[in-house]
């Protein structure tokens, strides 16, 4: 068997409580993984030292390539630069462009929708995760005075506009779906039209549209159902992907990989947060952990063991084997052991 390493940064409030789940899973799996815990990547030591990630474990983790990630963030924390400089810096400085957010209905009864005939949502939020509001280009005047102004610019290159794009077209089944908002965004909304258009031009095969991002998020909820691939920039990719994690299940069991599908480097992670209100109370589901545990296997090339995964956390939910997020009774440990005892 094959041993693959693979980098664990649990990180922050129940960060650490579905991490451990979903490594739990990939042992019992027996994939031939070996784990790496780097768990001192954490708000404590932000809080005692005023460091988020040292160069040295930037450097461990480029080694590695593989990483799975919990969550960061802490009440404590009131300023960007701690989750800047963890989850930010390994999305940018690994050059991680793709963010990969599926979204396909767990089970029936989750759906928020009424008409059943539209429930059945199966797409993918590809976010492009190192451009756009995220690059921290920006100042402020007067800061802390009545007279404050301050700017956040919004990067867009060619470069990381084509990329991901051309990817969103490589991954699609059906369609693709452009959003932005350049009927008000000057400059960048001109950029995403022409690489937009360009690329569609030469995907006649796939059917493609486009959408303000206003207009995509009522109509994800009107008709989740006629989406495939949704490509869009780094924040509405955010926004809507929590959108599409609802609809399908519930933020606790939505996936998401951060690649480069040229150097093959991934960090895996779920699309929660580090939910403060409910850490140490084993409410926190581990699904999403574990369906990210699941496209990380993928990533490596173990697709049957990925979709034995996917299996053993359906399985559970339609079971009702899982966590009060999801109509189950379950704790975070006990939801993890069901999963693992339906892996077949
Ligand atoms: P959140 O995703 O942590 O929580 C939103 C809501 O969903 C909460 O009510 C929470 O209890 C619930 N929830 C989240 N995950 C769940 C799970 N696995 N099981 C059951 N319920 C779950 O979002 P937030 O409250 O806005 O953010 C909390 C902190 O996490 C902030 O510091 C934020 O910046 C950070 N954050 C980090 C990441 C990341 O590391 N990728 C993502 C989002 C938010
Ligand atoms: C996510 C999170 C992050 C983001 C935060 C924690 C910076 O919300 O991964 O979706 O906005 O990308
Ligand atoms: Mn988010």
């Amino acid at each position: 068997q094959n041993t693959q390493k693979i980098i664990v940064i649990p990180g922050d409030g129940i960060g650490p409580e579905v991490t451990e789940e979903a490594v739990l899973t990939l042992q019992a799996l027996g994939a031939g993984l070996e784990f790496t815990f780097l768990d001192r990547i954490n708000a404590d030591r932000y809080l005692r030292d005023g460091v988020a990630l040292t160069d040295g474990e930037l450097e461990e983790v480029r080694t590695a390539g593989t990483v799975l990630f919990g969550a960061v963030g802490d009440p404590r924390v009131t300023n960007p630069d701690y989750a800047r400089g963890v989850l930010l810096r390994l999305r940018t400085d690994l050059d991680l462009y793709v963010n990969y957010r599926p979204a396909v209905l767990l089970d029936e009864r989750l759906s928020p929708l009424r008409d059943e005939s539209r429930r059945g949502i199966d797409c993918v939020v590809v976010r492009e995760n190192t451009e756009g509001l995220y690059t921290g280009v920006g100042g402020s005047l007067r800061t802390g005075t009545p007279d404050e102004v301050t700017v956040d610019q919004e990067t867009n290159t060619h470069l990381g506009v084509s990329r991901i794009v051309e990817y969103a077209y490589g991954v699609a089944r059906r369609s693709v779906c452009m959003v932005d908002k350049s009927n008000a965004v000057r400059f960048g909304g001109q950029l995403w039209q022409r690489v937009w258009r360009e690329t569609r031009d030469r995907h006649p095969e796939l059917d493609s549209s486009h959408l303000y991002v206003d207009v995509a998020a009522m109509k994800l909820v009107k008709d989740p159902a006629s989406f495939d691939v949704i490509v869009t920039n780094n924040s509405y990719g955010d926004i809507l992907s929590d959108l599409t994690a609802e609809l399908a299940g519930g933020l606790g069991t939505a996936a998401s990989a951060n690649i480069n599908p040229v150097t093959g480097m991934g960090l895996y992670e779920p699309v929660h947060g580090s939910a403060p209100d409910i850490v140490g109370k084993g409410l926190a589901n581990p699904a999403g952990a574990v369906l990210s545990a699941a496209l990380l296997l993928r990533d490596r090339g173990l697709k049957s063991e990925a979709e034995a995964l996917e299996r053993a956390v359906r399985r559970t939910v339609a079971e009702r084997r899982c966590t009060p997020d999801l109509g189950g009774t379950l704790n975070t440990r006990q939801a993890g052991e069901a999963i693992r005892a339906a892996l077949d």
